[in-house]
This record gives structure tokens, sequence and C-alpha cells, in this order.
């Protein structure tokens, strides 16, 4: 795959510096989406950074206002217009200027409405989210609208400047886009096609890192158990080249205690994945392995190519093989002709897995996709019912399942202080539970032996190992 030279963007960045010189200008952005969005956030703020803008929280004090949007359901495309509603006085009113990016700009209809109804400076793609500086600086430069939206398959960019958000754990995207197409989702059209970063940029990052200091890393990607597959099609010659390799890789590094990784698909999980994580000892045991649906019918109209079956066949064959795995999970209910024996069978997975974590959403039909084609749309009034007794069979469990860590002892990062608590720190099990403790300050950043005295639904809570 084909690197995209950014020097020219690396000038654009010196450029909108000059500009700027001596004007003290702040940022505000707005991350609506997922953590691969999260991390292109990251990527804008590092260019901005770059640019000498700093980072506010409030919108009222920013020069440059950013929208970094999500389309993956209707309700994160609802909040953008109200954001760009209450933007309006500030662009008006202090000429603040407002750019919009991220996968919703990859959609045609959404763009239009954008143009006819509403006020902005830039709007950015997530095929373009490199050239930034040179759509900032020519609405700067030029004061008119600038689109710079483009439909390609997607390359890969290497080399931009990030600043992360923390600075303990990262995330890194391994590749970008999706091939799966399944008929609920809009991501494959926003993303464009699979794309793999190459092994040894990776391996440069996350070496990096652990350099800086960072201890746990998060692989991003929307179906990471097929990287490199497309390049290896292409003859690929990297010797990396599968995601089993590439965590025993990872695995290697010093300094980086644990690693994550989402999201693998189900269909893809090959046995060489699960005696990487099996042998790879900073690879979590927590599993997360997107359901959608428990029923065989509904899993085929939603294309994901695993029957009811295959996924419970993978999870028991990874229970097996994998000592203290656990699993979390993605499920949507009321797709399109969803029967109440098809939602009976995804409550009947759910018993028999037992995630650790589920999240859950209410199937929202999106423009392009088939299933938004589809004629049985499931009334929102059944789709909220079934919502709610999935959410009931999922939170009853979570008190008894809480209930296997009291008195396990559970090595754990230290992150930082608890958000509801100053007094007390924070971490998470392998299995990404929360969990808070009583500890000094210096222990920030190191792995600890905590030993689970209680359980609180949403919380563990702890004393240090003496
Ligand atoms: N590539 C990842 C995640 C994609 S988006 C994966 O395959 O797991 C994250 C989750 O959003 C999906 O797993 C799915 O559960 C949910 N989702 C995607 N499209 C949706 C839609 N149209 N309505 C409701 N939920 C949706
Ligand atoms: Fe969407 Fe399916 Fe691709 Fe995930 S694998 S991003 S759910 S099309
Ligand atoms: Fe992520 Fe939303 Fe795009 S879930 S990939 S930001 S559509």
């Amino acid at each position: 795959m084909k690197k995209v030279d950014i020097t020219e963007q690396l000038e654009y960045i010196e450029k909108v510096k000059e500009i700027n010189d001596g004007k003290n200008l702040k940022y505000y952005i707005l991350t609506m989406g997922c953590q691969l969005n999260e991390n292109d956030s990251e990527k804008i703020c590092g260019m901005l950074e770059e640019m000498n803008y700093s980072k506010t929280e409030e919108m009222k004090e920013a020069g440059l206002i950013i929208f970094n949007t999500c389309c993956v359901r209707e309700n994160a495309e609802e909040r953008l217009f109200g954001k760009l509603g209450e933007v309006k006085k500030q662009r008006e009113e202090r000429g603040a200027i407002i750019a919009i990016g991220g996968c919703m700009m990859q959609e045609d209809h959404i763009v239009e409405k954008i143009k006819q109804s509403y006020q902005y400076d830039v709007i950015f793609g997530t095929h373009t989210l490199h050239k930034f500086p040179e759509d900032l600086y020519n609405a700067i430069i030029n004061e008119k609208r600038i689109t710079d939206i483009i439909d390609i398959e997607g390359e890969i960019i290497e080399g931009l400047p990030i600043k992360r958000d923390n600075n303990i754990k990262a995330s890194v995207t391994i590749m970008n886009g999706c091939n799966n197409f399944c008929s609920y989702c809009i991501v494959p059209y926003v993303r464009g096609r699979e794309r793999s970063r190459q092994a040894e940029d990776i391996l440069d990052e996350v070496r990096q890192l652990a350099k800086q200091g960072y201890k746990e890393i998060t692989l991003l990607g929307q179906n990471v158990n097929s990287y490199m597959v497309e390049e290896n099609k292409k003859g690929n010659n990297s010797p990396i080249n599968t995601f089993a390799k590439l965590l025993t890789e990872i695995n290697q590094i010093s300094g980086i205690e644990k690693i994550r990784f989402i999201s693998p698909h189900p269909k893809d999980f090959t046995d060489d994945v699960i005696e990487a994580i099996r042998d790879c000892e900073k690879v979590s045991k927590l599993v997360h392995l997107p359901l959608q649906s428990g029923s065989t019918n509904v899993l085929k109209v939603m294309n994901r190519k695993y029957t009811k079956e295959q996924y419970l066949n993978l999870v028991e064959k990874m229970k097996q093989q994998i000592p203290n795995v656990t699993f979390s999970t993605d499920i949507i209910v009321g797709f399109p002709g969803e029967t109440e024996e098809d939602f009976e069978d995804t409550l009947d997975v759910v018993r028999k897995v037992g995630f650790e974590q589920i999240f859950m959403f209410i199937y929202s039909r999106r423009v392009g996709t088939p299933g938004d084609k589809m004629e049985n749309q499931i009334p929102e009034e059944i789709k909220h019912q079934r919502f709610d007794r999935l959410k009931k069979l999922y939170e009853d469990s979570v008190s008894e399942n809480n209930k296997k860590y009291i008195g396990r002892t559970e090595e754990i990062l230290v992150e930082g202080y608890s958000k509801n608590n100053e007094n007390l720190l924070t971490g998470r099990t392998d299995s990404n539970k929360v969990v808070v403790f009583e500890g000094k300050k210096d222990l920030i950043g190191k792995m600890v032996n905590i030993k689970i005295i209680s359980e609180h639904m949403w919380y563990l809570k702890g004393e240090i190992c003496k």
C-alpha cells in the first residue's frame, strides 16, 4: 500500500504557525466517535499544537472549533446538528473558525445539508485528515469555505504529529477501513477498504511509546484479525504478516506491560490468534468478540458469516485453550426481520457465554446500507422493549459475576486518581473492570498487585498486597 507524502503538509503547518505568531490562539475539539475517531483527534491535536494552537476545554475561548464526527448511529448525527446550531454565534460574533471532520463528512447527503443550512469554514473527511493543515491555511488566507472530501479506497499515512490524551495508555491504529459490509453498518462506506500499516512502522511507534513511558497499548482496527490479509494477497514481503505475529512481536517490547486490541471479527478468529493470546503474557485475556445477534437467521441477513453455533464453539474453544479468558461483546437489537424467537437466541447466547461487558445498541437505519432498504423494519416500541430486556438480563448478571473477583489478587496498572473519589487510586483488571484502592501517588504508571475485597456493580474495591 502506497504511503502518502506529507512533506507539503508539514510546510503548511509552518505557514499557519507564522500566521498565528504572537496571537496565543486556542482550539477546542469535540470527538464524537469510537477509539479510531479518538486516535484521529489525537493526530489533529498533534498538528494543531505544532501550529502553536493550545487546547482549551471551553468552546467560548477557542479561535478554532473542531468537530470530529461519527455516523454509526442516528444519535451521533443528531448531536452534530445540535452543536452546529450552538457554534453559529461563536463564528458570527467572534470570528471563530469552524472545522468539521470525520466519518459523517464522507456521507454526501450530510455534507449537502451542512452546506445549505449551517455555518462552517472547513469540511474534511477520513481520507483527507492529513490535509487539514493545508485546508485550514486556505480557509484563513482566502476567507472562504473549504470542502475537502475524497472518496478513495484510501492510502496509508505515516509520520503525522500526535498529541496523546493520556501518558500511560496509548492507542495505535494498525489498520484502516473495512471490507465486511455487514448489512446494518455504514463504516465500510465512510472509511474505505481495509489497508494495514507495515509492521515495522507499528513496532517503531510502540517502541517509541515504551521509551516515553507508556505502559498499555490498545491496537485499533475495524477488523484487527484480518491484519495484512489484503496486503498478503498483493505480495507483501514483510515477515510479520499476520495479526498473531504482530501480537507476538509487540509482546517482546520491554516497558510495555499490557496489550489490548479491538475489534476482532469472529469469522477471522484463526487458531494462531488464539495461541498468541494464550502465549503472550502481556496480551489481555479479555477478548472483545462482537456477537451482533445470537440468531443464525439474523446473522445471515446481517452478512456476519458465522452461525450461532460457530460463535458458541469459538467461545468454548477459547475457554478451553486460554486460562482465565473473559469476553465482552457488541449486540444490536431490532435488526429488520428479527422475530421474538431470534431475539431469544440472542438472550440464550448471552446466558451461555457470561460476558464481562456488553455494549448494547438499538438498530439504527443508515442511509446507503442494505439494512435501510429492508421492508421488515421493527417498530420502535418493540426495539426498545427488547433493548430493556437485554439490559436487564445483563445487569442482573453483573453483580453475581463480580463475586468471582472477591478474594482474588489482580495485577493492575495504576492509571491515576479515581474520578469519583480523589483520595483513591484507580486501574483496571485484565478483564477491564474498574478497581479502586488506597495508595500513594508515586504508584501511578506502575503495575501493582491488588487484592479485591468487595464489588459495587460497576467497580471493584481492593487493597494493595503487602
Ligand atoms: N468493526 C467493529 C465495530 C464497528 S462499530 C466490529 O465489527 O465489531 C461498533 C458497533 O456499533 C458494532 O459492533 C455494532 O454493534 C454497532 N453498530 C454498527 N452499526 C449499527 C447500526 N446501524 N445500528 C446500531 N448499531 C450499530
Ligand atoms: Fe461495520 Fe461489520 Fe465492518 Fe464492523 S466488521 S465495521 S460492524 S461492516
Ligand atoms: Fe468510528 Fe463512528 Fe467512524 S464508530 S469508524 S467514528 S462511524
